[in-house]
């Protein structure tokens, strides 16, 4: 069965094409991918009407794309996957509605898929996948979560953040620093160059015997600091600044998330989502559950980020367990808010 993925939830547009034979995982057959950054980049930011319009001029190039090299054609896509939601309304309009017209043309069924289910199974994609069950610790622009995940479409929530996502707080300390957007490879590389023990950031609700993660008050305090830096010559204290505010989202995103694997006895953990690139997280939690005999598993890079394999995915593994609700009356909404573990995607999970 050949699944067309799209996603248009942010800044980013992905298409791609899987294919799965049995209950076997599903094989990736091309995909290609069109960042906005640059577009997004003199505003400082993700600018939602130009993300729209452009998601519009890339999606079908982009498709015609991922048919040529997959050496495919629109008559071999049995299903059309599409971001349903969170994300941006009008980015996740264009993706939904090019996925159901393309689904009505070809008279094929058309789904719509939780953007951060894509980011989770993501690393099912990779040489070495995981199984379940798992912990997952879901780190992206919007998001930080443990979840503990027992099968597609079987997640429970461990933590959530009360206010920032790490992502965000990569991207928002970065603009203190006068980083450009998007902030959080752009820290960690001025990181590099840091001493990572020179500021003492807080690291709040570590003591507490809670999952939930706050990174309000780490702003806050890299704002303090930012402003004392501001117009001498402090390229040191820069990088150091840098540095500290990654070991404190480092540290605070770690030590959750061995409390959750020891919590619930997993020995499995999978990491995605955008801040999943970065290296000393990664490094960090390879060497910690090294410790504790957990294994990680982490997307390719490439599909770290948003991507179009991973909406394929979630779709073709969704359908290979008979819990996808497909379409084939393409009406369709987008669910800019979607909860990972609320209606509708547990009860068609059911
Ligand atoms: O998952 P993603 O591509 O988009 C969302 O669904 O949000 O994640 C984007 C986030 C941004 O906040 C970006 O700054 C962060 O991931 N990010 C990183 C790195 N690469 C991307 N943060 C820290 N270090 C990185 N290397
Ligand atoms: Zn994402």
């Amino acid at each position: 069965m050949r699944v067309l993925g799209i996603e248009t939830s942010c800044d980013e547009t992905g298409i791609a094409l899987v294919d799965t034979e049995g209950d076997s995982t599903p094989t990736l057959l091309a995909q290609a991918l069109h960042s906005q950054v640059e577009m997004h980049a003199d505003y400082g930011g993700v600018v939602p009407e130009l993300a729209s319009r452009d998601h519009i001029r890339r999606v079908l190039p982009l498709t015609r794309e991922v048919l040529q090299s997959a050496g495919a054609d629109l008559a071999s896509i049995d299903v059309v996957a599409y971001t349903r939601g969170p994300g941006l309304a009008g980015a996740l309009l264009v993706g939904a509605g090019v996925a159901c017209a393309l689904a009505a043309a070809l008279g094929k069924p058309a789904l719509g898929i939780h953007h951060l289910e894509g980011h989770l199974l993501s690393p099912f994609l990779s040489a070495d996948p995981p199984t379940f069950p798992f912990v997952a610790l879901l780190v992206s622009g919007g998001h930080t979560q443990l979840l503990e995940v027992t099968d597609v479409g079987a997640y429970a929530l461990l933590g959530d953040t009360i206010d920032d996502a790490a992502g965000e707080a990569f991207d928002k300390s970065a603009k203190l620093l006068g980083l450009g957007y998007p902030g959080g490879p752009a820290l960690a590389r001025l990181a590099e160059f840091g001493d990572r023990t020179a500021y003492a950031l807080p690291r709040p609700l570590l003591q507490r015997d809670s999952l939930d993660f706050s990174f309000a008050g780490l702003k806050t305090a890299v704002r303090t600091h930012a402003l004392k830096l501001e117009g001498a010559n402090c390229e040191q204290p820069r990088a150091d600044l840098a540095a500290s505010t990654q070991e404190a989202i480092v540290d605070v995103l770690v030590r959750k998330t061995m409390a959750a694997l020891q919590r619930t006895s997993c020995s499995r953990l999978v990491v995605a989502g955008g801040v999943g690139a970065n290296t000393v997280l990664r490094a960090r939690l390879r060497s910690e559950c090294e410790k504790r005999q957990a294994r990680v598993y982490f997307p390719e890079l490439a599909l770290c980020t948003d991507n179009g394999a991973m909406i394929a995915l979630a779709a073709a593994m969704r359908l290979q367990r008979g819990i996808a609700a497909l379409s084939s009356d393409y009406a369709f909404d987008v669910l800019p808010r979607w909860p990972l573990t609320a209606e509708p995607l547990a009860a068609r999970a059911a």
